[in-house]
């Protein structure tokens, strides 16, 4: 393959929590092997990603935590940014969009594009929370899902389908401040009227196609991101307001724009931008030089991302002018968690500091674990026994093991040197040119982003080791044919350091093991495929063990403090055990009504209560005393279920019990019919 250039972005990720494995394993582990092995193969590579630390997903939580958006972002861009590095994500820069270069940048595209007349200034009727006097958008508003029917969507997106939404989408439409109905108030902000780039888009996404010429390869796209885009165009493109009335942000750089900023998604894609330029600077190169003519820009993203990556931003690039689209926007779809969705709210994730902090030897391990299931086509899911299954069967038992045969058969037989080779036979050739066919395999497929396969391909390449070593046996031959043990061992090195070369991408701490045990260094993926990697005579270092196993103990504390922590985060009590409809209609619950109430000497949460059933006149002592005053229940009409057995309380025989709602404070409720009802009235 000719040398190219290439820009590879990684999303940003939102300063406003930490990164967990669906992250990882949906966005920067496989941008992080794509960028590995193109600088293994001498391509001229940028490898851009930094923080979005805009719009209100970062105010929000900035008012959940209690602190400002300045501190969240600053938080949270250290967090993340410190994982990145010790998970060893190879960033050229890791910027932020809070950054005064970002705002400049943000500022004078936004200016460029309004000069332009890519916007239009437009007046409308926008949701408002009279209450906090805040127009609501965005995540400002939350409601139910025209696409899904979750009842969590946001004014923007749907995070349970990933629809991209409007806030006037949404059914039901609740202010997330004051949880009330918001009204409509006038405002006005600066519009894209993406209708009118419908023609050309379709052609690029679908053909490759710009202005009748070729510009990059739609073969390689993946169907869901074409899929995708094709939906919306096909549903019409509307207008989308490019500004927001919120105080945190880039500020709208026109006059009689006060208290208006970029809205977050026409920022954050210049974050791209405005990170080259920084690492260009502090690297003496040319931002430009990364933006423009024969270069290929890749964005690696989630499936939530596709909309604004492949069709919103190629629309401002091309307004822009002088600047490449991108050529290709692989998007993974989502990964989910034992069974479940990630989630922040219900904290059901696995954080990606927390696991280093937990597990620091284990950094490849994990890598392979989540590139093994990448959801590159359709979701997939990560558990923590098919992490342990792959560690054990695949990594230690296939290629440590394998590796480890090799060096210790070498130390013992030649005392660390490199045997020669001598006469090679059928099944040597046959080793050989496998061996020399799988590097080719894996970068056809890293090329066309399949790097799910592109890794099983180079865990192949242990497996024929594996089997090599297994079949020709030379720990029996040693003393039959050691001259023949010679070339075995020589191949099964050569195997080894191939190995050094084609896991570097994937598992770059493993592969420098590899390479430190052989006394070699070797990261031009060129060399891949040689069978002479290692001279004869060459001096090997003594291996170390690769892998340890994974035990049945940590999947099992794993999986418990996933639990807890669920249950620790939950404000309820989680769904009891399932009941049959024939053990619900058991209980008699009827209306009853509180006709006289007393406290109960020397117990102060106990009434004693006279209702009236419907069927006769009954005595209850209920624990209300500490929330309800005597006077406050008579009359009452409550819910009451009649035939639990009778208990002695204090001396007193209670003859059913009162149903009351508790919330999570731990204040009680009646639960009262909405409209008068008789006592002795039915409740199923
Ligand atoms: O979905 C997200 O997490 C966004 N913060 C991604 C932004 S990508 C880019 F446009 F900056
Ligand atoms: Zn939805």
């Amino acid at each position: 393959m000719p040398k190219e250039k290439f820009t590879v972005t990684a999303a940003l990720p939102y300063a406003n929590g930490p990164l967990h494995l669906g992250h990882v394993a949906g966005v920067y582990l496989p941008a992080d092997i794509f960028v590995r092995f193109l600088r293994m193969n001498d391509h001229d590579v940028a490898f851009i990603c930094g923080s979005d630390e805009h719009g209100a997903a970062i105010t929000l939580r900035a008012k959940k935590e209690g602190i400002s958006p300045q501190e969240i972002v600053d938080k949270y861009n250290s967090v993340i940014g410190k994982a990145f590095n010790d998970f060893n994500i190879s960033f050229d820069i890791f910027h932020r969009t809070s950054a005064e270069l970002h705002h400049e940048t943000a500022k004078d595209f936004f200016k460029r594009l309004n000069n332009e007349g890519l916007f239009t200034k437009e007046t409308s009727e926008q949701f408002y929370d009279e209450e906090f006097k805040q127009f609501l958008a965005d995540r400002y508003i939350a409601g139910t899902c025209p696409n899904c029917k979750s009842e969590n969507a946001y004014g923007d997106q749907c995070e349970s389908c990933g629809t991209s939404l409007s806030p006037a989408d949404l059914i039901n439409p609740l202010s997330t401040l004051s949880g009330k109905k918001p009204i409509l108030k006038e405002t006005y902000h600066w519009y894209l009227p993406m209708q009118d780039h419908e023609g050309w888009l379709k052609d690029w996404i679908q053909k490759g196609e710009l202005n009748g010429e070729l510009q990059h390869d739609a073969s390689k796209w993946r169907n869901q991101v074409i899929g995708q885009c094709m939906s919306w165009i096909d549903n019409g493109l509307r207008p989308r307001a490019m500004t927001r009335d919120l105080d945190w942000g880039v500020k709208v750089p026109v006059e009689g724009a006060d208290g208006k900023v970029l809205y977050v998604w026409l920022d954050a894609p210049i974050g791209y931008i405005s990170a080259t330029k920084q690492w260009a600077q502090d690297n003496g190169k040319n931002w430009e030089d990364y933006w423009t003519r024969d270069r290929k820009l890749v964005h690696f993203i989630g499936k939530d991302n596709i909309v604004f990556h492949a069709i919103i931003f190629p629309i401002l690039l091309k307004a822009h002018g002088g600047l490449i689209l991108p050529e290709n926007v692989p998007a993974y779809e989502f990964l989910n968690l034992e069974g479940g969705k990630f989630s922040t709210s219900r904290n059901w994730a696995v954080w990606l500091h927390e696991y280093i902090e937990r597990y620091p030897n284990r950094i490849d391990e994990l890598k392979y674990v989540l590139t093994s299931i990448a959801p590159e086509t359709k979701d997939s899911e990560f558990t923590w026994k098919e992490f342990q299954t792959r560690i054990n069967s695949e990594l230690a038992d296939i290629l440590g093991n394998f590796v480890n045969r090799a060096l210790v058969l070498t130390h013992k037989y030649y005392d660390g040197l490199v045997p020669q080779v001598n006469e090679l036979n059928d099944e040597d050739k046959h080793v050989l040119e496998e061996m020399a066919s799988i590097p080719r395999r894996i970068a056809k497929l890293t090329y066309q982003y399949k790097l799910r396969e592109a890794q099983a391909e180079a865990m192949n390449l242990a497996r024929l080791g594996n089997k090599y070593l297994a079949d020709t046996e030379p720990w029996k031959l040693i003393k039959t044919d050691p001259e023949r043990v010679k070339t075995i061992m020589n191949i099964a090195l050569q195997i080894t350091a191939n190995l050094s070369i084609v896991l570097q991408p994937f598992l770059p701490n493993i592969a420098s093991k590899l390479e430190a045990f052989l006394n070699i260094s070797n990261n031009n993926w060129n060399n891949a495929g040689s069978n002479d990697l290692l001279n004869a005579g060459h001096r090997i270092n003594k291996p170390e063990i690769l892998f340890t196993k994974v035990d049945d103990e940590l999947v099992e504390a794993e999986v418990k403090l996933l639990e807890e922590k669920a249950k620790e985060n939950m404000k309820f009590e989680p769904q009891k055990e399932e009941t049959s409809f024939d053990d619900f209609m058991k209980m008699d619950v009827r209306l009853g009504k509180i006709l006289t109430a007393e406290k109960v000497e020397k117990a102060d949460k106990l009434l004693k209560l006279t209702v009236d059933t419907g069927i006769d006149t009954r005595t209850i002592v209920s624990g209300i005393a500490q929330h309800y005053s005597t006077e406050e229940v008579i009359g009452k009409t409550v819910t009451v279920l009649l035939n639990l057995a009778p208990r002695k309380i204090r001396g007193i025989e209670s003859q059913g019990m009162i149903l009351m709602a508790e919330n999570a404070e731990g204040e009680l409720a009646f639960v009262s019919p909405e409209k008068e009802f008789e006592p002795g009235s039915g409740v199923r």
